[in-house]
């Protein structure tokens, strides 16, 4: 099969494609024929060894996929092939083949195109674990999203108004801010033009009671100083490249709560929770409730692109790499 392989850390001009034997799947795991791949901000980090999972060289980026299964390793009795799946496995995803744990692998309904499915959990699944268990955001609370035109943004974004609050989205252009409003932002700011506090102070009043923020850096002070009264400031995400650092007092002269957001270990220490919640996600889709946006296809040869495209932090909603 053709893969995608990271076989030395560094940019995604590093990355190569290679024909790599088709794996067999052992026992209690099913293998995938993919037909698309969503790209996330791990695969920025992970083939640059920056991020938390550090997989040995070499290996395929990709963490999450949708196919149809076509072998299944012994043990396995609730898939079959030519079942419609979805799958996290965090790497392995930018391949024609993808060996999966038979539990990672989710029966998709029939409703749900496989593509909408390559990049649907990651992001939708992320904000709206953050949004719903860790800010417990209210109808008619003001969220203030960051990043919001990106993968995880987008979604909080979407979500937010489906969870009934006033949504003011924050994004480095004009263009990414017009997106933000087809998916409902009652109020946009351009922090590229506009000094973010400023932007927050004319957005939100008495200042948000929930702050998404993928992207950390610079933005997280000037938004955190901003929050209201017993705001909840969501970590998510450090895609500006820094990891602030925040001065306390803020959190107690706003009875504020900073709040992390960490949904890979939410799946295995709270899965039922997780079940849960995939099943809201689903239903809210076949509802119609939710338009995942994907903004650019790549194939698989092209791959490493895709990975650059989000670098330059050009992606907006998802980005999918197509076997
Ligand atoms: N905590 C969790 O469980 C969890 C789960 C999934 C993802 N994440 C994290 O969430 C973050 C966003 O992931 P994503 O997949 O949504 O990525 P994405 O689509 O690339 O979105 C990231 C956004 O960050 C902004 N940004 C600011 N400075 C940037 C820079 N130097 N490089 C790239 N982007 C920059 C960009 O928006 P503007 O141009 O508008 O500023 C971009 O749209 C990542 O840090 C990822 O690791 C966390």
């Amino acid at each position: 099969m053709k893969a995608l392989l990271c076989v030395e850390h560094g940019p995604p001009e590093t990355l190569v494609v290679r024909e790599v034997p088709t794996p067999e799947p052992g026992k209690g795991e099913v293998r995938i024929r993919v037909a698309a791949a969503g790209v996330n901000f791990p695969d920025v980090l992970i083939i640059q060894n920056l991020y938390q999972f550090k997989p040995p060289l070499p290996f395929s980026p990709g963490g999450e996929a949708a196919g149809v299964v076509d072998a299944v390793g012994e043990g396995v009795t609730h898939l079959k092939p030519g079942d419609r799946v979805l799958a996290m496995t965090g790497t392995g995803a930018f391949a024609e083949y993808l060996i999966a744990e038979a539990a990672q692998a989710v029966p998709l309904p029939d409703a749900m195109p496989l593509d909408v499915a390559a990049g649907f959990t990651m992001t939708y699944a992320t904000s709206h674990h953050a949004l719903k268990q860790r800010a417990n955001l209210q109808p008619g609370e003001t969220l203030l999203v960051l990043g919001a035109a990106g993968g995880v943004g987008l979604a909080a974004v979407e979500l937010g108004k489906v969870m009934g609050a006033r949504v003011v989205a924050a994004a480095s252009s004009e263009e990414k801010l017009a997106l933000c409003r087809e998916y409902g932002a009652d109020e946009t700011i351009n922090y590229s033009t506009e000094d973010l506090r400023a932007g927050i102070k004319r957005t939100c009043g008495a200042g948000p009671d929930v702050i998404y923020d993928p992207v950390g850096d610079t933005f997280a002070e000037p938004a955190f100083r901003s929050i209201g009264w017993n705001g909840r400031y969501l970590v998510v995400g450090f895609a500006g490249g820094e990891i602030p650092k925040l001065p306390l007092n803020l959190a107690l002269i706003k009875g504020a709560s900073i709040v992390g957001v960490f949904w890979g270990a939410f799946t295995t220490r709270e899965a039922k929770l997780h079940a849960a919640n995939m099943a809201e996600l689903i239903r809210w889709l076949a509802e119609g409730k939710l338009h995942p946006h994907m903004s650019r296809r790549f194939s698989l040869d092209d791959g490493a692109q895709a990975i650059r495209w989000m670098m330059d932090r050009k992606a907006m909603g998802k980005v999918l790499v197509e076997m």
